[in-house]
């Protein structure tokens, strides 16, 4: 027979080439097998308890498994006589290596115990964000009124006196406008006190017919208690075209309450006094607060005609254009409809409460 690549297919089911036999004496095996088991075993003594089982597995296979792999091929070129203790040898250092591992991960458990690592922590779950309740209620409620044929509109926090108070009807004397009330930023500029200078803002840019709604942080000099905030969101509404009146105002405002409370909730309208409506109104309506009284009437919302003088500061011929307006509060109809009793929960931004919302 010729040696070469031929001949090592044909050399029996071993696959060894006679003149490899025997290169292996056993007190060598053995003595290789023993090293390994022991250096194995000092690997992963060594390896601190908070490493990770598949970095240390990673660590032992690259000690382990070509010699390991060499010592199994070994054990066809031993002479006969010697397989048997061999044999053993190798299956001994698989278990000594084995245990080794078995150590270190009894080891890893002692270190969560102790509280170094703990591999059994349940992972973190996937956590999905939520709209805070006052935006799930401005966004309710300007859907209600985009349904009904309303815009969007928005104006700057930053105010003049003008556009907050004068352009509104306020004398200029009018008590809002001192310093115990509203927040100025210089002898002109003022945080706004309310949204209704974007109604001013909207008719100088925009023809009628308008009908805007215009969500938006005020700010006031209040203190922050159970019910009042420095910075709050309000919710301004207008319509101005020709021929608008107060049955427009009632009907609307009166639908919009029967989609957000149910169409069974009543509705009800009392006179109030704003500056810059004429007549002016406030409209209530049946809420339960969950305290056992059953349905109250509540009062959510300002509203009225607006002045003729509004119209004419935003360059209008009050002659030919009438509106009404509304403004109401979204974080006090989030607390009335999720039982909210202290607003500064709504500042707090702790997710525990926020997560309740969640929708
Ligand atoms: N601006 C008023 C406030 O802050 C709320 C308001 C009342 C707005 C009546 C209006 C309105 O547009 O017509 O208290």
């Amino acid at each position: 027979m010729v040696a070469g690549p031929a001949a090592f297919q044909d050399a029996g089911p071993a696959r060894i080439p006679a003149f490899f036999k025997p290169h292996v004496q056993l007190s060598e095996y053995l003595a290789q097998a023993d090293a390994l088991a022991h250096e194995a075993r000092a690997l992963l003594d060594g390896l601190d308890p908070s490493t990770r089982l598949d970095v240390a597995k990673g660590q032992l296979n690259a000690l382990k498994d070509d010699r390991l792999n060499a010592l199994q091929g070994a054990l066809r070129v031993l002479a006969p006589e010697d397989r048997r203790a061999a044999g053993t040898a190798f299956n001994t250092l698989k278990t000594a290596i084995q245990a080794s591992l078995d150590a270190f991960s009894a080891r890893q458990s002692t270190g969560r115990a102790s509280g170094t690592f703990d591999a059994t922590m349940p992972a973190r779950r996937e956590w999905q964000g939520t709209l805070h309740p006052v935006t799930l209620v401005i966004d309710e409620i300007c859907e209600i009124f985009r349904e009904l044929g309303f815009t969007i509109a928005l104006g700057p926090e930053a105010e003049t006196e003008r556009y907050n108070f004068g352009a509104l009807n306020f004398p200029p004397d009018h008590p809002a406008m001192e310093l115990h009330d509203t927040l100025y930023l210089g002898d002109d500029t003022l945080l706004r006190t309310h949204t209704s200078p974007v109604q001013v803002r909207t008719l100088q840019q925009f023809a009628p017919p308008v009908r805007v709604l215009a969500p938006g942080q005020v700010y006031r000099r209040d203190f922050f208690d159970a019910t009042h905030a420095p910075a709050f969101m309000q919710l301004e509404g207008l319509a101005v075209d020709e021929d608008i009146s107060f049955v427009d105002l009632k009907a609307t405002l009166a639908e919009f309450a029967r989609r957000f409370y149910g169409a069974s909730r009543r509705v009800r309208f009392g006179p109030s006094y704003f500056p810059f409506v004429e007549p002016g109104a406030q409209m209530d309506v049946e809420v339960d607060l969950n305290d056992g009284k059953g349905l109250r009437w509540v009062e959510i919302l300002g509203c009225g005609m607006v002045h003729p003088n509004v119209l004419e500061a935003a360059g209008l011929d009050s002659e030919k254009y009438t509106g009404w307006a509304f403004g109401m509060g979204p974080a006090r109809i989030a607390m009335s409809r999720y039982d909210i009793h202290d607003i500064r929960l709504l500042y707090d931004s702790d997710v525990r409460f926020l997560e309740q919302f969640a929708r």
